[in-house]
């Protein structure tokens, strides 16, 4: 056992305006608290889109829910003449804790590469957000160079060049695994992040590694979540599709219920 707390995180994509989202994380904080959900053990975040977030952190507020907040990508400038563009600073102001960085939808349909991700890495730790830095490989990458050839280089490509690292957590989501119902058996998934990790001691010493969480993602559902959680290796999950479902969401973050089993 690490003393890593287990992160669970929902990313909802592009999915719920502010009035669904709402409805969600009330739920789902319900529904958490009726199981006697521990947060001290496996800590709940929301990414939900940028219009959401406002309403969700009063909703929080107000409400003192543990769930935590996080957005789903930020600018690599801080402010200035970016049309359309989500500065760091804002969502600090707005109480986000976590922010998504380089997820794989991202690098294919808006072109960002390592240098985007490395620069946008950066802007979190200046406004002190813990970028949940998204890596992971095609189908094709994966035929020709293996699973962990591609993560790990995209790892060590965003954590290069800082003066000073923040903290940071890491996603391992196999492309071909996102959205598709087609899961990494909790084996490949422990043995990939297991690389990861290996990778970030060897390149910014065994303390920074131990102390980084590392998650899978990518089809993962309340029924497989805790082979997954079974490993040292794996520190939590991201999750799409099924944190859309409060029910299923809430049953991801009582994984424990299952370990047992
Ligand atoms: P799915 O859980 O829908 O496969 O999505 C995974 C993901 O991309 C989370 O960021």
């Amino acid at each position: 056992m690490t003393n890593r707390v287990a992160l669970i995180a929902g990313n909802w994509k592009m999915n719920l305006d502010h009035q669904q989202a709402i409805a969600l994380v009330q739920k789902l904080a319900w529904s958490l608290k009726d199981a006697g959900h521990d947060y001290s053990t496996a800590e709940v975040v929301v990414f939900p889109p940028f219009t959401d977030i406002r309403s969700v952190q009063n909703l929080i507020d107000a409400d003192k829910f543990e769930l935590g907040l996080g957005a789903q990508d930020l600018s690599k400038f801080d402010n200035g003449a970016y049309t359309g563009e989500v500065s760091g600073a804002f969502l600090s102001k707005l109480a986000v804790d976590y922010v998504l960085v380089g997820h794989s939808e991202r690098r294919t349909y808006h072109n960002e590469d390592d240098v985007t991700i490395q620069a946008k890495t950066a802007a979190a730790f200046r406004h002190g957000l813990v970028p949940v830095i998204c890596v992971g490989e095609t189908l094709e990458e994966l035929e020709s160079q293996g699973a962990a050839a591609v993560p790990i280089r995209q790892t060590i490509a965003a954590l290069a060049g800082h003066e000073a690292l923040g903290d940071f957590v890491i996603a391992y989501e196999p492309v071909w695994a996102i959205g598709t119902g087609k899961v990494a058996t909790p084996e490949e998934a422990a043995s990939v992040c297991g690389k990861i990790r290996a990778a970030i001691a060897e390149e910014h010493g065994a303390e920074i590694a131990d102390k980084t969480r590392i998650l899978y993602g990518g089809s993962v559902k309340a029924a497989n979540v805790a082979g997954f959680l079974r490993s040292p290796e794996v520190d939590g999950v991201l999750v799409g599709g099924a944190s859309l479902d409060a029910d299923e969401f809430s049953g991801i973050a009582r994984f424990q219920k299952h370990l047992a089993l």
